[in-house]
């Protein structure tokens, strides 16, 4: 439905040029909700932005289902007003002289609707968003949820091919987030509206998405499902930004399959995946989240170890522990019910199947 192909974008600054978008390619299928997720900087918005047609890119490709908007070989670049997408922002954007019908009916009639017409249509996107009765009110007396829902009816009230959303929860607060996030989710299933969306917050990614692709300094790192980048990355970036993990040091000592044996600051651990050849310098990824502390008993043999608590940080729902593990700092994540106590001596589990090694991070 959306296919970038190579796509670099070079700005010319004070400093010289800087390459925001290098080399991006990515595909997004009919109905699909894709996501573009990031660090600050590292070229999201410029992303969206070419395939709004509001950016031109150096070179490479853009096709919205069959048609080419923009090819830098062959010149071609359709304006963006032709392009025929949705777009919500992050601010909020609306036209403030306007009533919230005008806000959304405006639209329909600069494509030619009547005046009747219009405000039918607009009447009816702004039920989908939950503003059927705030429709003569002006625009500018509305919450901020409520001013994001009425650039979000703006958006879906002609039914585009694409729809495009840069970070529009992210002036909201966290409360109304969740919510918003959730009516989204909600408003996209029911439209089956192809959509990509920018944001740098993992969870408002994770939540929303079918796929993500994870970037970092202008370049698409991984792409995947949220539940394959959370519990199976394949690249060390990806295993620290969606979800927390700090990666220990490792050296893969053997590889048999998929798994391998690894030396690691807290002793010799086995990893049911590993991606890096035996002799090599690698990370070895558990969550705190995955490792776990023991209760008496007997204890499985493999990847067990004693350790002692240096600090306990309750969180409400979960309590996050700093364990001493031959003299490394290990975390671990358990239910505030469970937590220990500062000084307990603990055995921890590192579950090998929770266990993945990666090849060390050569980024920039
Ligand atoms: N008009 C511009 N001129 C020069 N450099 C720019 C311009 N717009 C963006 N950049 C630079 O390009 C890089 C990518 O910017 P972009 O806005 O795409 O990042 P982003 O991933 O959307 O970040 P954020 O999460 O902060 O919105 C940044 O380093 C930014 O400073
Ligand atoms: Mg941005």
């Amino acid at each position: 439905m959306l296919e970038a192909t190579d796509l670099t974008k070079t700005y010319v600054t004070a400093q010289g040029p800087w390459r925001a978008v290098d080399n991006v390619s990515f595909r997004i299928e009919e109905g699909e909700f894709f996501t573009l997720l990031g660090p600050s900087g590292c070229g999201k918005t410029t992303t969206l932005r070419c395939v709004a047609g509001l950016e031109m890119p150096d070179a490479g490709r853009i096709a919205i289902g069959a048609q080419p908007v923009f090819d830098g070989a062959a010149r071609l670049a359709v304006p963006a007003n032709r392009r025929d997408l949705g777009m919500v922002f992050q601010s909020y954007a609306v036209w403030p002289h306007m009533t919230v019908l005008r806000n959304v009916s405006f639209p329909l009639e600069v494509h030619g609707a009547s005046r009747a017409e219009a405000e039918a249509g607009a009447r009816k996107a702004l039920g989908l968003v939950g503003l059927a009765h705030l429709a003569d009110r002006p625009a500018t007396l509305l919450s901020g949820g409520q001013q994001q829902r009425v650039a979000l009816a703006r958006a879906i009230v002609r039914p585009v091919r694409l729809l495009l959303f840069d970070e529009p929860l992210s002036n909201l607060d966290a409360e109304l987030r969740v919510q918003m996030r959730a009516e989204l989710r909600d408003l996209q299933q029911r439209l089956r509206a192809t959509s990509v969306y920018v944001t740098h917050d993992q969870e408002e990614a994770m939540g929303l998405s079918d796929r993500i692709a994870v970037m970092r300094a202008g370049r698409i790192v991984e792409v995947g499902t949220p539940d394959a980048l959370y519990l199976r990355p394949r690249h060390p970036f990806t295993a620290r930004f969606v979800g927390q993990a700090e990666l220990m040091p490792a050296r893969v000592l053997s590889r048999d399959g998929g798994a391998a044996l690894v030396d690691t600051p807290v002793g010799t651990l086995s990893a049911a995946d590993s991606l890096v050849e035996a002799g090599q310098e690698a990370g070895l990824l558990v969550r705190p989240e995955h490792v776990e502390l023991l209760d008496g008993g007997a204890a499985p043999a493999t990847n067990t170890l004693d350790g002692r608590v240096l600090s306990v940080a309750f969180l409400g729902k979960l309590a996050d522990h700093e364990v001493a593990v031959a003299g490394h700092r290990l975390r671990v994540q358990t239910l505030s019910t469970a937590r220990r106590r500062v000084g307990d001596a603990v055995r921890v589990h590192l579950p090998p199947a929770r266990c993945i090694v990666l090849p060390v991070d050569a980024g920039r």
